[in-house]
């Protein structure tokens, strides 16, 4: 199983973190689709990666997120992978600081999540290697006042990752008419934090050893084509580096 020439779309990808995902993936042989809500932060992000596909679309409203799944579609066929990296951070103080501007701007990376999903899922289902991927985070194993808005976000985000794996094993392995190999995995990736080059320059003296490097989540998100679909789907895959405490 290979990544060559499947159609990955990254809902999400302007941030480093995206840029590095789409690129190695394009590397790989894939066709990478990069979306985000900003056409001109696209542009820039993906001006040196002129093979990336770029849309624009409000991954917040279903209804838009469902026309870019025609368009898409019409263009290149159905979809191989969707590695979703709408998220952000707020937080800090305590319960009485989790504020509702706070929390909308949270939750709009788990209603993205839901409408790209349910957008796709048939694509996912579909392929001989559909591949579904969030970044989650150590957060939701150990909530914080502080992060209390963040972490509730983060954990429905997973949720619906693991009913979208038990989506998949239903519609596979688990039919119970005429069965068929396990193709769909969905999966969690959970980092602490993470760090790119410019960071580290930024900051020479800040000790970056719990964050994970953009270039360790991208390898990982490209192995995703090289692993086997039934072990994989649901899995919850840890990218960062254990400390006795953490
Ligand atoms: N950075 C960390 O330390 C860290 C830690 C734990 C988990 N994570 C998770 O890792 C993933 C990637 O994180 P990141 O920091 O690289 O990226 P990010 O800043 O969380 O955001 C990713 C992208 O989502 C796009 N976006 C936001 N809202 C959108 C919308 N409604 N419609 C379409 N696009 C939208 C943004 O681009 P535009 O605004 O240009 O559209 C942005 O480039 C996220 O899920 C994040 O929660 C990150």
């Amino acid at each position: 199983m290979s990544v060559s020439d499947r159609v990955i779309l990254i809902a999400g990808a302007t941030s480093a973190a995206g840029v590095k995902v789409a690129e190695t993936l394009l590397d790989a042989g894939a066709r990478v689709i990069a979306v985000g809500s900003n056409r001109s932060r696209l542009d820039d992000a993906y001006d040196r990666l002129p093979r990336v596909k770029t849309f624009v679309c409000a991954l917040e409203s279903s209804r838009s997120v469902g026309e870019l799944g025609v368009s898409i579609r019409n263009v290149w066929g159905p979809i191989d992978g969707l590695i979703h990296l709408v998220g952000g951070y707020r937080g800090g103080g305590g319960m009485l600081e989790q504020t509702d501007e706070d929390w909308q701007a949270l939750e709009s990376g788990f209603t993205t999540l839901r409408n790209t999903t349910r957008a796709f899922y048939n694509d996912l289902v579909a392929s001989p290697a559909g591949r579904l991927a969030i970044v989650s985070s150590t957060s939701v194993d150990n909530p914080t006042a502080a992060n209390a808005n963040y972490a509730a976000a983060k954990a429905a985000a997973e949720a619906w990752v693991s009913a979208t794996a038990d989506g998949f094993l239903r519609d596979q392995a688990a039919r119970r008419i005429d069965p068929v190999p396990q193709r769909a995995a969905a999966v969690r990736f959970v980092v602490k934090a993470l760090v790119n080059d410019e960071m580290r320059r930024e900051s020479p003296t800040k000790n970056f050893i719990s964050h994970t490097d953009i270039e360790v989540l991208a390898t990982s998100i490209l192995d995703l084509w090289d692993r086997d679909a039934a072990g994989l789907n649901g899995a919850r895959l840890r990218l960062f580096l254990e400390s006795k405490t953490s």
